[in-house]
């Protein structure tokens, strides 16, 4: 039966028993998700519907949160104004960023597409409540920046999910955080996360732009665990 936006969240506080089987099948389309993910900078002109996109930010508050404090705040712009303010405030970053390489690089960041902001039909600009009222403070007090990973997990959470719809995500945040408080006009002590293209993608494929571009590569696992 095909899947009706709002249909897949009716949300589990109260489960239905058993719990699901993870079984090796859903491991494997699993691991064919995150494979396939991709940060998105190319998108088609089709339009995502509002139904989706709600259903989309739903599923990303399954994230967990530092204290349940759930201190993220999503932001839809769809105001062509506000748009070109966050573009511009890209350009201004990118041409900075830009002068800061030199030779080879330079000529190859030059080339680099790092962001989708002409044609993604949806941004979602994503910021935190650094002291929200929720989660009474529980994991805050040593470790403020706690508020920042758990926006991190929604991201990704939505991420994956809307990869499920066939929707990409690009990241962008090669931008300037109080330009982007200001153009959006949210409350001054938000802190800006992620500036978010959503679409679906113009290309597809199973390893990262930057990796296809040459200006790096995803190094061996064993590099990442440390035994003490
Ligand atoms: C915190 C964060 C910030 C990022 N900022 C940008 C960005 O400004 N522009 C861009 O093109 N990609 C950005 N990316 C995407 C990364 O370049 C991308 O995740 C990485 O190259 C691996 O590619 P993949 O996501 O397709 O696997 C960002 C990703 C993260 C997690």
């Amino acid at each position: 039966m095909a899947d009706k936006a709002g249909d897949l969240f009716r949300f589990p506080e109260a489960p239905s028993s058993p719990p699901p089987e993870f079984d090796s099948a859903f491991r494997r389309h699993f691991l064919e998700l995150l494979v396939w993910r991709r940060d998105v900078r190319r998108f088609r002109s089709d339009p995502v519907s509002d139904e989706l996109v709600r259903e989309l930010i739903s599923m990303a508050r399954l994230a967990p949160s530092v204290g349940l404090s759930e201190p993220w705040r999503f932001v839809r712009i769809g105001s062509p104004a506000r748009r070109a303010a966050v573009r511009e405030n890209f350009l201004a970053c990118n041409a900075d960023a830009l002068s800061s390489y030199s030779g080879d690089r330079a000529e190859q960041y030059a080339h680099l597409k790092l962001e989708g902001l002409d044609t993604a039909p949806v941004h979602l600009a994503v910021f935190v409540d650094p002291d929200p009222d929720q989660g009474h403070g529980l994991g805050r007090k040593t470790m403020p920046e706690t508020v920042a990973y758990s926006a991190a997990m929604a991201i990704y959470t939505l991420w994956l999910a809307a990869r499920t719809h066939r929707v990409g995500v690009g990241w962008v945040s090669i931008l300037t955080p109080k330009d982007i408080v200001r153009a959006l006009d949210v409350p001054e002590n938000w802190r800006f996360i992620a500036y978010l293209c959503v679409g679906y993608p113009a290309e597809e494929s199973p390893s990262p732009a930057l990796s296809r571009a040459g200006w790096e590569q995803r190094s061996e696992p064993a590099g990442f665990l440390i035994e003490r």
